[in-house]
């Protein structure tokens, strides 16, 4: 198979269309049997539940080059498993977990020559979601959905790839307790718009955001969850119930444990104490292991003494090790790499 002429080496975060993607509606309370399509173009009614009141969730993952040229992808079975819990929360009718992992075979497969290639530094990400299709005027639940599942190559989400970023406390809240803050729904971004837009207006790269209730607890980005490091190599993980459980933490503090041999805390992580971590990370799909070199709180800087040249020492360890597992140099656990 020839690969697509592409610039590999210097694909930011962004979209480009495919060869094909995937699509299957559900009418009639059942999802069709789905197939693979040319349209990158989604055709609804102008009062569709999605336009009106933002019923939609999402996922995403990604396909990698393997030392061995292979191509794979990491963990698709909780991207499915995340995604039925989304759903359930906006009484969207979950799409088969079995079926999404044959969606996303389906679609790497047709667009092979869309994955870059080993050691070029990008990947092919996979964007699922599904979405009220029909009209809804009054404020309840569509009838028809839409499942879609398309892929794009993609870059480092943050420029710079693994330069260290700088990052401030925000003002604005993410998600209240008991709300949404734990699924992957599109109105949890579309709120998180404006207070991007504003850190980076202010010369940050990324929000902090608190824990709404009492505003003393570290939460998440708007796209990654966190990790730090104390100065005695513990590594500490924000443990809440209003944000994202992100696979690629729950890898990580696997890979901690099992592959590093380093203690792991999953617990609340008090604001109050970062000034005395050693590092900082944002992990997620897209930002992989994005070092924080520099949180600013109201004007008072909290300088991590991995700085702002590299990443620390262990998120260094870490990065290494969960891409070596994607890219298979390192031999993974049971069950996380799919083999398309
Ligand atoms: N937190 C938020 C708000 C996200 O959007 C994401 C991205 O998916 C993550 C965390 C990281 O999750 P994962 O590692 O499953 O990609
Ligand atoms: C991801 O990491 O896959 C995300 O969805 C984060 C962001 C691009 C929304």
């Amino acid at each position: 198979m020839e690969k697509k002429n592409i610039d590999w080496s210097n694909l930011d975060f962004a979209y480009m269309p495919t060869d094909k993607r995937y699509v299957s509606n559900y009418k009639d309370s059942a999802w069709d049997e789905g197939t693979l399509t040319e349209d990158s173009t989604v055709h609804i009614n102008e009062c569709a539940g999605v336009l009106q009141y933002a019923q939609t969730v999402f996922e995403g993952l990604k396909a990698y080059t393997t030392e061995d040229g292979h191509i794979v992808t990491f963990r698709p079975d909780l991207n499915a498993e995340r995604l039925e819990n989304s759903a359930l929360r906006l009484e969207i009718p979950p799409f088969p977990k079995d079926r999404f992992i044959d969606a996303v075979t389906q679609v790497v497969s047709a667009n092979a020559a869309y994955v870059p290639p080993y050691g070029s530094g990008a990947s092919l990400y996979l964007r699922p979601y599904i979405f009220g299709s029909n009209a809804v005027i009054g404020v309840k639940p569509a009838d028809e959905y839409q499942f879609r599942l398309f892929c794009t190559p993609v870059g480092p989400y943050f420029k710079g790839g693994v330069k260290p970023i700088t990052i401030r406390v925000c003002d604005f809240d993410r998600a209240a307790p008991h709300g949404t803050g734990h699924i992957k729904a599109g109105l949890n971004y579309a709120m998180s718009l404006y207070a991007i837009m504003d850190a980076h207006r202010q010369g940050f790269d990324e929000n902090m955001y608190l824990d709404s209730a009492t505003r003393t607890k570290v939460e998440e980005t708007g796209g990654a969850n966190f990790l730090f490091v104390t100065k005695d190599n513990k590594v500490v993980t924000p443990k809440s119930d209003t944000i994202l459980p992100s696979i690629t933490r729950r890898s990580l503090i696997y890979v901690a444990k099992e592959y590093l041999g380093l203690e792991v805390e999953e617990r609340e992580v008090l604001f109050e104490e970062v000034k005395d971590f050693a590092e900082c990370g944002l992990c997620g799909t897209a930002a992989v292991i994005s070092p924080v070199g520099k949180i600013v709180d109201h004007g008072k800087e909290i300088c991590l003494p991995s700085g702002m040249s590299e990443m620390g020492p262990v998120t260094k360890k870490l990065y290494e090790t969960l891409t070596g597992i994607q890219q298979g140099r390192i031999q993974a656990p049971e069950g996380w790499i799919h083999v398309i």
